[in-house]
C-alpha cells in the first residue's frame, strides 16, 4: 500500500477542491479530480486514495475498504465500565487524574480517548509512526463532533504527533511523563476485532525490545504499561518481566505493568 493520490468525493464544491489541493501539496502527493479516479483505481495504478469529503472529513479508501476516524470503541468500553464491567487498561493505569501519559502507539486513539476521560487536569501525548494513520486520526480529533460530552472533553486532552516512539523515547528527558503506555500490533492479529482491521494495511509493526523498555522506564515517573496478547511472545522476549499482568481470559488481551519503583 504505497501508491496513492488525493481526491474529493463526487460533485465537489470549490472549497472542497481547494482543501484537497492544499492537502495534496502539504503531503507532496498528486491531486486527482474525482472524475479521473475510477480509471486509476481499476487499472491498479494506485493502491489507495485520500478523499476530502463534502464536510471536510479526511478518509482513506481503497478497493474494498476505507479507513476513517471514529471513537466508537472508546464509547463501547466506557458503556461497559458504567454498566459495572471491568476495563483492564483503566485498572492498569491506576489514574489519579492529573497524569501526563505518553501513548506511544496511538492507532485509532480509542484507548487514548478512554484514558483521557479519566484525567481532570492531565493530558495524553500520542505518537503515531504511520503518516497515513496519523493524518486521518489527527483530522478526526480536530473535526469530529461527538454526540456525548465526555468524548468532547477527552479529545481536548489529547495531543497527537507523527513520530516514531523508538526515536522519541530515546530523546525524551528522564521522568518527563507519569505513565508510558504502549500497544504494539499483535503478532497474532485478532481479525474479529473489526475496529482495528482498516488500520492494518497502514500500520507499523514495530515491537518493543529491552532497550525500548529501558527508555520507557527512564522517561516514566510511575509505570510503564504494555499491551499484548496471551498468544504473543512479547513478554517472553523481554528480559525485564512485568510486575503484574492483568487482562481478560475471554479475549486473551493482556496489560503488563512495570513499576518504576516496585518497592514503594
Ligand atoms: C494496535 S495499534 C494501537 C491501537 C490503540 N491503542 C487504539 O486504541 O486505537 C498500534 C499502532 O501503533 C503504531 N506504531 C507501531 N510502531 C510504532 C512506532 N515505532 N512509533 C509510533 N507508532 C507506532 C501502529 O502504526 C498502529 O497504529
Amino acid at each position: 500500500m504505497k501508491r496513492f493520490v488525493v481526491t474529493t468525493s463526487h460533485k465537489p464544491s470549490k472549497e472542497q477542491i481547494r482543501i484537497a489541493k492544499a492537502f495534496a501539496r502539504e503531503i507532496e502527493a498528486t491531486y486527482v479530480p474525482r472524475r479521473k479516479l475510477k480509471e486509476m483505481v481499476e487499472s491498479g495504478a494506485i493502491d489507495f486514495y485520500y478523499v476530502v469529503e463534502a464536510n471536510g472529513r479526511l478518509v482513506i479508501k481503497w478497493k474494498g475498504g476505507e479507513f476513517f476516524f471514529h471513537p466508537s470503541v472508546a464509547k463501547l468500553r466506557m458503556r461497559n465500565l458504567k454498566n459495572g464491567g471491568r476495563d483492564y487498561l483503566i485498572e492498569a493505569l491506576e489514574l489519579e487524574g492529573n497524569e501526563i501519559i505518553l501513548d506511544a502507539t496511538f492507532g485509532l486513539g480509542a484507548e487514548a480517548i478512554l484514558m483521557a476521560a479519566f484525567l481532570k487536569s492531565g493530558k495524553v501525548i500520542g505518537l503515531e509512526k504511520s503518516p497515513h494513520i496519523y493524518r486521518v486520526v489527527r483530522d478526526g480529533l480536530e473535526r469530529y463532533k461527538p454526540d456525548v460530552q465526555w468524548i468532547a472533553e477527552a479529545m481536548k486532552r489529547i495531543e497527537l504527533y507523527n513520530e516514531d516512539m523508538k526515536e522519541f523515547i530515546r530523546k525524551a528527558p528522564d521522568e518527563s511523563f507519569d505513565i508510558v503506555y504502549c500497544d504494539p500490533m499483535f503478532e497474532n492479529p485478532k481479525y474479529e476485532s473489526s475496529a482495528m482491521n482498516p488500520l492494518r494495511p497502514f500500520a507499523s509493526y514495530d515491537t518493543v525490545d529491552d532497550e525500548d523498555l529501558g527508555h520507557m522506564l527512564r522517561i516514566a515517573k510511575k509505570r510503564v504499561v504494555i499491551k499484548t496478547h496471551e498468544k504473543d511472545s512479547l513478554f517472553e522476549k523481554l528480559s525485564r518481566k512485568p510486575h503484574k499482568v492483568i487482562g481478560s481470559k475471554k479475549s486473551g488481551v493482556l496489560y503488563g505493568i512495570i513499576y518504576k519503583h516496585p518497592d514503594l
